[in-house]
């Protein structure tokens, strides 16, 4: 990969975006880093559901299965061919490593045929760039102002990040054990409301007191890292007294108790980082950033703007790396077509 200029200004480029790095397989168009022509996304999460949890192996072949179709619509949504287009950005990590080879060898093989060039994005990185994307013809949302401290939180990630400007990061601090929508996931499972955990735990806790158990809640000393594994076991152990007693479930208690504690330790140590490192903005993305609770807790309590994406933008689409896709295109990236998945890619290798 050559090395990204830093870029500030507002790229002028037409991207096609594709994402295969979990269980959504999904294409998009993004003109200039902020419009959106199209963004098509086929869900596998039904699929995954009588799982409880994506299957690996199952999700590589559905992504093989959805992702012709889809790029197909995505260019059809946006009424333009491969040749209206200036690049080809796929998700090259991090991910599943056999779903993300179905999206690089599809990029890949429209880069080839077309003569466009490829560019291979960071998944992290799209859900950072989610935060400024709109549909055509809405208004467009606000410019970040850098320093920004940026959360990302899904079901494999928990970080925060602080970027100084477009395409600038720096890793402040990330979960030593489950990501935050990982503790959603297994803990609806624990109480049986079944997969994707966050919105059911969510839903469930509409219901629930949110005081009913003191789960606890994991500071690390005042350090900008996460556990979250010791909230899991605490309601685990509940859960476990409850059953051996017989005793029925209170499932919304439960969930609104968990889903507090998460939400208490997501602001708190993102808020703590912003005073820190004196960010202008604040800045979430990710699944678990279409929690209500974390969205509302958050805009209440920081005392610079929040830009959290809207709800369809959250979770996995194919338009943030489009958008990303835009920056680096503007920046110079062009990536050849022996470009390997990147499985494991940190956010801090990007610079
Ligand atoms: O970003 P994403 O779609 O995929 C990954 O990159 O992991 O995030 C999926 C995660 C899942 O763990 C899901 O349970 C969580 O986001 N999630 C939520 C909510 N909606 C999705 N967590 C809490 N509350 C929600 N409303
Ligand atoms: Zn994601």
């Amino acid at each position: 990969m050559e090395a990204n200029k830093p870029n500030t200004t507002v790229p002028t480029a037409r991207i096609l975006g594709i994402e295969s790095s979990c269980d959504e397989t999904a294409a998009a168009v993004v003109e200039n880093g902020c419009t959106i022509l199209s963004s098509a996304v086929a869900s596998q999460v039904e699929l995954h559901a009588q799982f409880g949890g994506v299957f690996p192996e199952v999700a590589s072949r559905q992504h093989i299965r959805a992702i012709y179709p889809i790029v197909e619509q995505a260019l059809k949504d946006a009424h333009l061919r491969l040749g209206d287009l200036d690049g080809i950005a796929v998700t090259r990590g991090p991910g599943l490593p056999g779903s993300l080879v179905v999206g690089i060898n599809m990029a890949k093989g429209l880069a080839l045929g077309s003569g466009l060039p490829l560019l291979g994005i960071n998944h992290l990185e799209g859900h950072l760039y989610s935060a400024w994307l709109t549909h055509e013809g809405k208004e467009s949302a606000e410019p970040p102002q850098f320093p920004l401290l940026a959360l990302i939180v899904s079901g494999g990630h928990t970080e925060l990040v602080l970027m100084t400007a477009h395409l600038q990061y720096q890793r402040l601090g990330g979960t030593l054990d489950d990501a935050a929508g990982e503790a959603f996931d297994k803990v609806a499972r624990l109480l049986g409301l079944g997969y994707p955990g966050g919105p059911a735990i969510q839903k469930a806790a509409q219901e629930g007191d949110p005081e009913a158990f003191d789960f606890p809640r994991s500071w690390l000393g005042g350090s900008l890292d996460f556990s979250f594994s010791g909230l899991k076991t605490a309601v685990l152990r509940v859960v476990r007294g409850l059953e051996e007693r017989e005793a029925e479930l209170p499932v919304a208690d439960l969930a609104a108790s968990f889903q507090m504690a998460v939400v208490d330790v997501l602001v708190g140590k993102t808020l703590q980082a912003a005073k820190e490192f004196k960010a202008s903005e604040i800045l979430v993305g990710g699944g678990v950033s279409a929690n209500q609770l974390l969205r509302e807790t958050i805009q209440a309590e920081a005392i610079c703007p929040v830009s959290i994406p809207p709800l369809a933008l959250c979770t996995d689409n194919a338009a943030m790396i489009a958008g990303a896709g835009c920056y680096r295109f503007s920046a110079g990236q062009r990536d050849g077509l022996d470009m390997d998945a990147a499985p494991t890619w940190s956010i801090s290798e990007l610079g």
